[in-house]
């Protein structure tokens, strides 16, 4: 078991390992906890692992909100249920909203918690990998309005108990998909390429390192004004082959393709070392994902435009010169678009 804390202004510690979610009973306990528990999570969740959360809490005191799968939980109407239970039952500020589940249903839950009557406390227990490795700590939460994310805040969880026995039943291609966001932080910072030479065996290891990265820059920038940006390496392409893919193409697929196109395009520039295309491709193959784009640059053009990282003309291009090293580079975005040589501001 690996137990990281997260200094942020509200501090928390998140447990990462086999069996940890017994942790709960243990944690409600020691605060002589007697308030209610919203679970937060959908069908396919509590079908498989509710039944193994539901020996760790309070059971009489327990009200479960089932929202639809995956980003179709992310909505107005799902987030107006959540609050509406919450009132329903009267939940008051000391009680506890827990989100049990994946990225979706985190971020939903949280951003619920942190409105409701101003915010009342907020328990997550991640299902996924991406939400364990990435997005469980970090307090990012909202919903989607006009376009992905376009609503939200930032509220931090009060504890985060990450079960890697829970990803037994994930389908592997989501297992590949959060694999591919922690191979983002390795190439990034000095995490050690030899542990995804089996990263199965290596899961908890691997989440904790890559949240122990991600955590030192939250704590740094907490509301993502600057520092955070690091975290966005294969992001700017990722985001637009997401797009292009009306997100048919999971998150950590795109970002594994957008890491090799845009390391291409640097080194096409001479902003990393000529071996990092290959190194950086090599990787991705070594977890079981295409480096490939399905897009060309010019079918993602337009979708880059959009993102609301480019701001001013200018985009900041998250880059590894060398394995485990990290550059931002500011670049101007009609050269980026121009395909050919960039204009470095
Ligand atoms: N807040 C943040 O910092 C942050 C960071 C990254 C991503 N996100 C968000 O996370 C979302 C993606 O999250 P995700 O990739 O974790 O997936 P997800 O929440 O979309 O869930 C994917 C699917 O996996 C199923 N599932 C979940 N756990 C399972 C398990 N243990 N066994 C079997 N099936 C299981 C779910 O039912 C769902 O169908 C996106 O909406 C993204 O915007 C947020
Ligand atoms: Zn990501």
């Amino acid at each position: 078991m690996q137990k990281l804390t997260v200094k942020t202004s509200r501090p928390y510690d998140v447990y990462i390992g086999r069996g940890t979610i017994k942790f709960l009973e243990d944690y409600l306990e020691e605060q002589g906890f007697c308030g209610k528990i919203l679970v937060v999570t959908d069908q396919t969740i509590f079908d498989l692992h509710f039944d193994a959360l539901k020996r760790y809490l309070p059971v009489e005191n327990v009200t479960v909100k089932i929202v639809p799968q995956s980003e179709a939980a992310k909505t107005f109407d799902n987030y107006l249920a959540v609050l509406q239970t919450l009132s329903d039952n009267n939940f008051t500020r000391g009680d506890v909203v827990l989100a049990f589940g994946g990225g979706a249903i985190g971020d939903l839950a949280a951003f619920a918690a942190a409105t409701y009557l101003r915010g009342i406390r907020f328990f997550y227990v991640p299902t996924t990998l991406l939400s364990m490795c990435d997005a469980s700590v970090g307090g990012k939460c909202g919903i989607d309005f006009l376009g992905k994310n376009d609503v939200g805040t930032f509220y931090q969880p009060e504890i985060v108990i990450s079960d890697v026995s829970l990803l037994d039943t994930l389908p592997e291609i989501q297992f590949k998909s959060g694999m591919a966001e922690i191979l983002k932080c390795a190439i990034i910072s000095p995490i050690d390429f030899s542990l995804f030479d089996d990263e199965k065996k290596n899961v908890e290891e691997l989440i904790f390192a890559a949240l122990s990265f991600k955590a030192k820059i939250v704590q740094a920038d907490e509301f993502d004004n600057a520092a955070r940006h690091a975290l966005n390496f294969g992001h700017t392409l990722g985001h637009a082959i997401e797009q292009a893919s009306s997100f048919k193409i999971l998150h950590g697929q795109a970002v594994a393709a957008g890491m090799s196109m845009i390391t291409a395009m640097a080194a096409q520039n001479g902003l990393v070392h000529k071996d990092m295309p290959d190194i950086v491709d090599g990787l991705i193959e070594k977890i079981g994902l295409n480096p490939t784009s399905p897009y060309d640059f010019s079918e993602l053009k337009k979708f880059v435009t959009k993102d609301k990282k480019n701001s001013g003309g200018v985009l900041k291009i998250v880059l590894a010169p060398r394995p485990h090293e990290l550059m931002i580079v500011p670049v101007s975005l009609d050269s980026f678009l121009g395909g050919g040589k960039w204009a470095t501001i």
